[in-house]
């Protein structure tokens, strides 16, 4: 049953809006607090070692330091289960820029000299930073990123490959990727009477606390984590990173003093996580009608030495297009760096990245238009699940796109187009992303007498709408104009809820709030005859389980086209025009919706062109760690990018009938802006960003008119 509509699909503007341009609206660092300390790390600089000595006389004796902390004098956590964490337990380095300190002070400018000031002796060990193909060390995890199997195996794809009329085999690349969401990673900790309480901008106050509570061996009750406002994550707000468990430690220093601890732009290329390095390889087998026979992916990616990451980049491939023999395998290399994470759409971004550029050259070895080539692999049921898709509009997504952007007619010729010395290409790819469905949220919803709701859950908005969207499920689930419902989320206060991640969040937060609606009006209607007591009634539900989610393969769909000028003479590269179109159920909020996908667009208009940080080997440091040279597209270099959703009605994925938007426009869009570079060129690129020297030495493909 789908919930019926009232305040779903309006787009209302973001109800948080107002408290963030007035600049009201409180940030984890701006939480006030009395008479703070403050807190600057201190990183080591060498990536493999020990630390051999320590002198921290000149630190501890200027004045207004509180503390020097290292390994030697923190806290002893009580859990070193995740190493990213368990930090200042041993003189152990596992990679450069590891938090081996750090200074609590009076202001954040005697911090900081002080932590300057404090000298480590290190003794270093042979390090390896860089992620190779055929690396030695390789291994098949047990498990990716979002529980998926690292391998899977069907038919005989070397067999069919070996046969097969047409071949496509080739090798991707993908550079390390950082989130840099606007707000700094801050922690604002206060230990007092064994309590702790931290302001920290959080994907899932809950999920946080839980790390926290292990990492320390505290009593989760006695630890409230509130994040009311997050200035963006894209993943890297999820997981808890060592500044927050560097200012717990420095809180327990220092008791019954708040602790502020913002990171630098710079500190947080090596301490948040990030997207790692991918190395892909895709091999294609079709016959002469242009009809997949074989389709393997695998993918080799770095995490650190001590503790496994691996991202899921290959499990697109697995649901994408039909192909009776099939392989993915996931690689992972142990190198001597920080620990990659969740970045927006991990696995499909990365990996579609690869997937559908090598469909594009496929389509281009069978003489098939790419649009054409992608729908006559179409499958019918989930091709390694064997099951239907509870509703699957690629189809839909790749025709209705190809009508507004004007695809019909494309000469497939490249190289073929020049407007006063651009060379100038049109391309397509699809995207793709899972329902997720993590258990673990419950709602209350109480109603006063005055006729007001308040829906108390803790969930996280980072940036997303979910103040707003989360709001329109509550007060139709209710029967209720929004103007009666107030939402609480971000406090650990507040019923316990999943974090926002895998584009699961409305679908989770939003079936516990239907559920606790649909409680409290049946009590209101069979123990109070439908009137209010004076003290006001409450319900409390969680999300129910859904048993669809066994019956059927649950996925949004979109497809991507783009209109790409690559200059003759300089290898320039522009974008003048992106345009998506998405099936992704019912789409909540219009308006922020249409803002997630355009969000994800241009993050990745800003993979396909800019964004890399570049590792040097020798050190194992990021150097360029910071906005001045990890470049990421701005206003001038998005030109018009167009956002169209279809009407979607799937009754299965949960009672809105929505599907997750955070993560599926940032999907398929660096691989259209490189197949529409090639259309442009005849140059494949084959390893992002597609910076102009790839364009400079002229055509690689087989076509060359020129
Ligand atoms: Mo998203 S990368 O699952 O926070």
């Amino acid at each position: 049953m789908t919930l019926p509509a009232r305040a779903i699909g309006t787009p209302l503007d973001r109800l948080d809006g107002p408290e963030k341009v007035t600049g009201t609206a409180r940030y984890a660092f701006e939480q006030p607090v009395t008479n703070p300390a403050y807190l600057y790390p201190i990183q080591s600089t060498i990536a493999a070692g020990r630390i051999v000595d320590i002198d921290d006389g000149a630190a501890v004796a200027l004045p207004g330091v509180l503390a020097v902390l290292t390994y030697r004098n923190a806290a002893r956590v009580a859990s070193t289960d995740d190493p990213e964490i368990a930090i200042l337990q041993t003189d152990r380095v596992t990679f450069r820029g590891q938090f081996v300190g750090a200074v609590i002070a009076e202001t954040s400018e005697i911090a900081r000299h002080a932590a300057a000031l404090v000298r480590f002796e290190y003794r270093s060990v042979p390090h390896d930073v860089a992620l190779r193909f055929d690396h030695p060390d390789r291994y098949v995890p047990e498990v990716t990123n979002g529980g998926f199997p690292p391998e899977t195996e069907r038919g005989d794809p070397d067999g069919a490959l070996a046969g097969a009329a047409i071949r496509h085999e080739a090798v991707y690349t993908t550079p390390r990727y950082h989130h840099n969401p606007i707000e700094p990673h801050s922690t604002v900790a206060l230990w007092e009477d064994g309590r702790l309480t931290l302001h920290v901008g959080s994907q899932g106050v809950h999920r946080l606390r839980t790390a926290i509570a292990t990492l320390f061996g505290i009593d989760p009750e006695r630890i409230r984590v509130i994040s009311p406002h997050v200035g963006g994550a894209f993943g890297s707000k999820l997981h808890a990173h060592a500044d927050t468990s560097l200012a717990v430690l420095a809180a327990m220093a220092v008791p019954g003093r708040p602790v502020k601890l913002a990171l630098t732009r710079q500190q947080m290329f090596s301490q948040v996580g990030y997207r790692t390095p991918t190395i892909q390889r895709i091999q294609l087998g079709a016959g002469p009608d242009g009809r997949l026979v074989a389709v393997t992916h695998v993918a080799v990616q770095q995490t650190a030495r001590d503790k496994e990451f691996t991202e899921q980049t290959a499990t697109p491939t697995r649901v994408m297009y039909a192909a009776p023999h099939r392989r993915t395998r996931h690689w992972t290399v142990r190198l001597d760096v920080s620990t990659p994470t969740i970045m927006r759409a991990p696995g499909e971004t990365p990996g579609m990245y690869a997937l559908e550029s090598a469909m594009d050259e496929m389509a281009t070895a069978c003489g098939q238009d790419p649009v054409e080539f992608r729908i006559a692999n179409e499958p019918e049921l989930d091709p390694e699940q064997d099951r239907p898709f509870s509703s699957r509009n690629l189809v839909a997504c790749l025709r209705e796109g190809a009508r507004r952007f004007g695809w019909a007619g494309r000469d497939p010729t490249p190289r073929a187009r020049r407007r006063a010395g651009w060379l100038v290409g049109t391309g397509v790819a699809a995207s793709v992303y899972p329902v997720y469905r993590l258990p673990g949220s419950s709602a209350t919803i109480r109603l006063g007498a005055d006729g007001r709701y308040e829906v108390l859950i803790g969930a996280a908005d980072m940036g997303t709408g979910t103040w707003t969207a989360l709001a329109q499920i509550a007060a139709d689930a209710l029967d209720a104009p929004m103007d009666r419902v107030t939402l609480r989320i971000g406090d650990t206060a507040l019923p316990e809820a999943v974090a926002a991640g895998g584009s699961t969040g409305m679908n989770a937060w939003g079936s516990a709030v239907v559920e606790a609606a649909r409680r409290l009006k049946t009590r209101l209607a069979e123990e109070y005859g439908g009137t209010v007591p004076a003290a006001g009634i409450e319900a409390s539900a969680e999300m129910p389980d859904n048993p669809e989610m066994r019956r059927f393969s649950m996925y949004a769909f979109g497809a991507q086209f783009a209109e790409v000028r690559v200059h003759e003479d300089t290898g320039e590269i522009r974008v003048p025009r992106l345009l998506g179109v998405f099936a992704a159920g019912r789409i909540i909020n219009p308006k922020t919706g249409r803002s997630q996908l355009l969000g994800g667009m241009t993050q990745g208009l800003s993979m396909a062109l800019y964004e890399r940080a570049v590792v040097d080997p020798r050190f194992g440091h990021v150097v360029n760690h910071d906005l001045a040279e990890y470049h990421i597209a701005t206003n001038a270099d998005v030109g018009s990018v167009e956002v169209h959703l279809l009407p979607e009605h799937d009754p299965y994925v949960n009672p809105m009938g929505a599907k997750g938007i955070g993560e599926l426009g940032i999907v398929g869009t660096a691989a259209a802006i490189a197949n529409a570079a090639y259309h442009a060129t005849g140059v494949r690129v084959r390893d992002l960003p597609l910076t102009l020297e790839h364009f400079l030495d002229g055509p690689s493909g087989p076509v060359s008119p020129a």
